[in-house]
Parts: C-alpha cells; structure tokens; sequence
C-alpha cells in the first residue's frame, strides 16, 4: 500500500496517528511480530531518546521503530546502530545534502542534527530475541514547532534543502537502503560496514569530551571498535574506550 522496494522490511506495518513511543510499542509486540514489522506514528507525545532523554516528535517528521531479529549475540546489538545511522547518511546524501555521523548515532547535516537513532534489544542469555531500531528523521516540520530549550542544533531536511520532501518516497528510499545495509550485515565482516560508517563520520580525529553516567571523559577521538564503541586518546596518551555517551566537540 505504500508502493515500498523492500522485500524483508515493511511486509507488516502498523500505523498511528498519534502514539507515546513507536519503540515502545514496538517492544510490546515484538515477540510475536515476524522480523521486518513496522511500527510508524505521525506524532509521538512521550518520543525517548537516548540516556532518558525526551524526543520531541511533531507532525511532519518520520517516527519509525523496526522489528529486527539478527540472532546475534547482545554486545553486537549496538552494530545496529552504526548501520541504520549509514543508512540515513547515505540516503540524505542522495538528495545531494553533504550528512555525516556524529558518534554513536547522530545524523547531522552542516553540524545540525537531523536525525537521532535509539537500538533497544531484549535477550535470552546472550543471544537478542529481537532488537528494536528506533528511528527519528526531522523532515518538514517547522523548528519553531519544537521547543526552543530543544531546537538548538537541531535542522530539517526541508529547512536544509529549502523544498518540502514527499515523506512517503524518502521513506520507500530510506527503507530500502536500510534493507541492503542489513543483508550486507548478516552476509559480510562487519569491518565492511564500519569502514564505510567511518568514511562518513565527522567524530574521528576531533578532540571531544564524552559524558557518561558516571564521569566525563576527554581526548582525541581515534576510532571505533568493532562494538562500536568510541576510543578515545587522552592527554597522558592511555586510550579508552566508551560504549555509550554523550560526546560534545570541543571545537565547532
Ligand atoms: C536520540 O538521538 O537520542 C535518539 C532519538 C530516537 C527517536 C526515535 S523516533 C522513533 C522511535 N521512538 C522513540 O520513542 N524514539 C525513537
């Protein structure tokens, strides 16, 4: 009915007007859903971000959660991640905008985001019965429908592009991107995938300073594991590597 390219992704999409969270409900279904399900809302009232954060979801955005069920052990469910970020840049790329990836999810075109992704997995020992990709693309809404203590560094794709975008078609483009991204996943080392996240990240080789839970960390970013973790060198040359955070350049 929405005249996608995929085969996997979207064979069962549930719509919503108005939800709390598409991740949520995501959560909440998918263990009987089949991998590919799709759980998308024109307006979130309790959008999550990551580290508790709240993501303020108007109309005119894309809120999307996908069902996925990789089999993989759950320290690799945060590769995922990496990969629905490549997908966004690639897409917006195509529309010829010049988007990068600011670790570990952040999609950002001239420095602004415009784009942020949150993975949530459930797992039985070690292995993830599903992972949730939570999705949330700034597309036509006008900032000044997001509140200003939120707006700040925030862009859309039509305040980048200065036309209105048809959602539908970004979203067929964008699901099928998302698509191959996650065959070349389960087919190929992810080294493939991380070089070419890399190739698109404006994180490695900048000086940041990285927030966790439990303390701030600065340095010289240097690279990613395979984990996806951000490796940081610090100023008495020792090397870290941070999981999860909130990274801040420290210049521009
Ligand atoms: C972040 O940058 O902190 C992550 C934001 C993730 C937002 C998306 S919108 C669809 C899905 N449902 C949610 O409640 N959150 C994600």
């Amino acid at each position: 009915q929405m005249g996608l390219k995929t085969t996997l992704l979207g064979k069962k999409i549930h719509y919503f007007e108005e939800v709390t969270s598409t991740n949520s409900i995501a959560k909440e279904i998918a263990a009987s859903e089949e991998e590919g399900a799709l759980v998308i809302a024109e307006v979130q009232k309790g959008g999550r971000g990551r580290m508790g954060r709240e993501w303020v979801s108007p109309h005119g955005g894309i809120w999307i959660s996908v069902i996925l069920k990789p089999g993989i052990p759950l320290r690799h469910a945060s590769r995922l991640t990496l990969v629905a970020g490549l997908a966004v840049a690639n897409v917006i790329r195509n529309m010829g905008l010049d988007s990068r990836i600011k670790w570990p999810n952040d999609v950002r075109i001239n420095g602004k985001k415009v784009c942020g992704i949150l993975t949530e997995a459930k797992a039985e020992v070690d292995r993830v019965d599903y992972v949730v990709l939570g999705i949330g693309i700034n597309v036509n809404m006008d900032l000044k429908d997001i509140p200003e203590s939120f707006r700040a560094g925030s862009t859309t794709l039509k305040a980048e592009l200065g036309t209105h975008i048809k959602r539908v078609s970004f979203l067929q483009d964008f699901l099928f991107e998302l698509e191959q991204q996650y065959i070349l996943f389960k087919t190929q080392p992810f080294s493939h995938i991380l070089n070419d996240w890399l190739a698109l990240s404006d994180t490695i080789g900048r000086e940041v300073k990285v927030t966790t839970p439990s303390r701030i960390i600065e340095g010289k970013a240097v690279g990613v594991t395979p984990d996806g973790a951000l490796v940081i060198r610090k100023a008495d040359d020792t090397k870290e590597e941070i999981i999860a955070g909130r990274c801040i350049y420290a210049r521009s």
